[in-house]
């Protein structure tokens, strides 16, 4: 993207929803229709501000490596990648949730070492390693709600809102591993080249964050 342009990473679904009013608020209104458009480079309001629709997970990378300048990415998500080449300024204080282990009710390690499914293979990782707890981790993709309903694993870890999805697979929440919502990240390079772009926009967007939290 060129030097004018600023560039925002966003995933479609519940981070888009939540953050296009944060985004209006902070005068960076869309102008395509993100439910209909196939389009991955969104106009907006201001000509020279861009919004890139990826993936939850690929939103740290594009920011990493530059290809946007700033990006809205879940805790989550940086935890598993690491936060390398990038600035966390602003909690956006939406997509709240907790990343926590659940399993069956009742469900005691029997005699061979627990074994635990999940998508968050580093955050589950440092969990048991700051406890001094040996686990076996089996990556999976999605539905983990699955993995102690067939015997692929003893536990999970994976978001948990409303506990509705876990109770559909009776399942419990048994530990909370941390609270999860929604973050601005920034480009370290950008951050410098940009600065009283950037600055700026973190400021509008701040007062967003703060209009919506007294509302
Ligand atoms: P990907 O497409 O990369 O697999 P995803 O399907 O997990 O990502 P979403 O379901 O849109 O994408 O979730 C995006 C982010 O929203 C997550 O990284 C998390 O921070 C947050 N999130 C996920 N599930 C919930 C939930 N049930 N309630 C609140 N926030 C959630
Ligand atoms: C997430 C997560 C859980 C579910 C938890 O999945 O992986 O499965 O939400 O939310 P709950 O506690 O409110 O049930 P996903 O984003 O796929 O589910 P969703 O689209 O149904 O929110």
């Amino acid at each position: 993207m060129n030097d004018d342009t600023l560039t925002i990473a966003v995933s479609k679904g519940r981070i888009l929803k939540e953050a296009a009013p944060l985004l209006a608020h902070a005068g960076i209104e869309l102008r395509d229709d993100p439910d209909t458009t196939r389009k991955l480079i969104l106009d907006t309001s201001e000509p020279d501000v861009k919004v890139v629709i990826i993936r939850a997970t690929d939103v740290p990378t594009y920011v990493q490596y530059g290809a946007a300048d700033v990006g809205v990415a879940g805790k989550d998500v940086l935890m598993e990648h690491g936060g390398e080449g990038l600035y966390e300024p602003l909690d956006l204080g939406i997509a709240r949730c907790r990343l926590m282990v659940a399993g069956r009710p009742g469900a005691v390690p029997g005699h061979r070492r627990l074994r635990v499914a999940t998508k968050y293979i580093e955050s589950t990782r440092r969990y048991y390693a700051d406890q001094g707890r040996q686990v076996e981790l089996i990556k999976l993709y999605g539905s983990m709600e699955l993995a102690p309903l067939v015997g692929l694993a003893d536990l999970i870890v994976d978001l948990v809102d409303t506990g509705n999805t876990l109770r559909a697979n009776g399942l419990e929440p048994l530990e909370h591993i941390a609270d999860i919502s929604s973050r601005l990240i920034v480009n370290k390079a950008a951050m410098k080249m940009k600065h009283d772009r950037i600055t700026d926009f973190i400021t509008r967007l701040r007062e967003a964050v703060k209009a919506r939290e007294a509302a």
